[in-house]
């Protein structure tokens, strides 16, 4: 297993990964407190510095870039500063950003946290959730079918910020059908009906319940929960368990559990975003489901165990197999 997984991460260099989603700009602006405002019971911040990540399935597209494969990123941004900031962060991650459109009627998907001495003190949201227009739902339909097929694997990153339309959907599963392409959609359980027939899901547990009306977290509803979606959807279901690991339904029947690699959890924002990313790659390298889903288990357990926001390198996964 060890070398057919090392094989695999050989292949994943300048490996095209599509991501669509909702993109979005994390900021944080870091500062210390000394007092309190005289105009209102409040804190004030003083500003030390401003820093900026890719949020959203932008992060997606960033977890392909650490691991070398090559992102194209779809989706769209508000004709403002958080979209200049987004762009060049991504660029500067040689991400391709020609299929991000610009909605002028949105702002871009920003979120933006306080921290004062490194503790959050405030989340400032800026985001319109309506569905895209027709206009911009054709502009990126055709950016998707230009493109298509120098793509090796179609990620759905979806956030429900308004870039995963019905239309949208059933046009991507559509053509990536015709061109012969895989397709991972990162689910919200409120779009469950514009999943079918991809080629995976990957949600995580209380996701998956909700998707299949099953809430009870026990061992048995996971497999009924699974399957359950697997019918409904007609796709094959990675279920990520956190600390349980993760287990993969596949359309022939085979259901594999994969435990977590015990290890010191410093965070876990981000790690579905690290599970996506590896899956895409393996695929797109020509792995076969369960062992994309073991590649992405290990790179989604050094992932939790980083500290800080850094996605997980390509050698830090060739270590993570290498001390299997
Ligand atoms: N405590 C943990 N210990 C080891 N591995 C973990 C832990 N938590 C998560 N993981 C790994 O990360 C994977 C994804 O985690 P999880 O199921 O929490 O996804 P998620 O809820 O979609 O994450 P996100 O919040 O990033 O969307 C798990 O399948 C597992 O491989
Ligand atoms: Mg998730």
């Amino acid at each position: 297993m060890k070398q057919k997984l090392l094989k695999i991460l050989e292949q994943f260099k300048n490996k095209n990964i599509l991501v669509i989603g909702d993109i979005m700009l994390d900021k944080y602006i870091w500062g210390d407190v000394s007092r309190i405002s005289p105009e209102a019971p409040v804190q004030v911040v003083h500003v030390q510095k401003e820093t900026y990540a890719p949020g959203g399935a932008s992060n997606v597209a960033s977890n392909v870039a650490a691991l070398n494969g090559k992102s194209f990123m779809v989706g769209i941004a508000g004709n403002d500063e958080a979209k200049r900031t987004l762009l060049n962060e991504l660029k500067g991650m040689g991400i391709n950003t020609e299929g991000i459109f610009t909605d002028n009627d949105k702002p871009t998907t920003q979120k933006v946290r306080i921290v004062g001495k490194s503790q959050q003190l405030l989340r400032v949201d800026y985001e319109k959730k309506e569905h895209v227009h027709k206009d911009i739902e054709e502009s990126l339909m055709n950016f998707l079918k230009k493109i298509i097929a120098d793509i090796d694997v179609v990620v759905i990153s979806d956030y429900a910020k308004g870039v995963i339309t019905p239309a949208i959907c059933d046009f991507l599963v559509q053509i990536s059908k015709k061109h012969s392409k895989a397709v991972i959609v990162d689910p919200k359980p409120k779009h469950l009906n514009l999943y079918s027939n991809v080629t995976l899901i990957t949600p995580n547990n209380s996701e998956a319940g909700e998707m299949a009306d099953i809430e009870d977290g026990s061992e048995s509803a996971v497999l009924e929960t699974g399957n359950k979606l697997l019918k409904y959807l007609n796709t094959n279901v990675l279920i990520t368990r956190g600390e349980k690991g993760m287990s993969l339904f596949e359309m022939g029947g085979k259901i594999t559990h994969i435990p977590a690699k015990a290890r010191e959890v410093y965070s876990l924002i981000g790690a579905g975003d690290t599970v996506v990313a590896t899956l895409a790659l393996a695929l797109a390298s020509g792995a076969a489901l369960e062992e994309a889903a073991v590649l992405a288990n290990i790179a989604a357990g050094i992932k939790v165990g980083k500290i800080g926001t850094a996605s997980v390198s390509i050698e830090e996964l060739k270590k993570g197999i290498e001390e299997l």
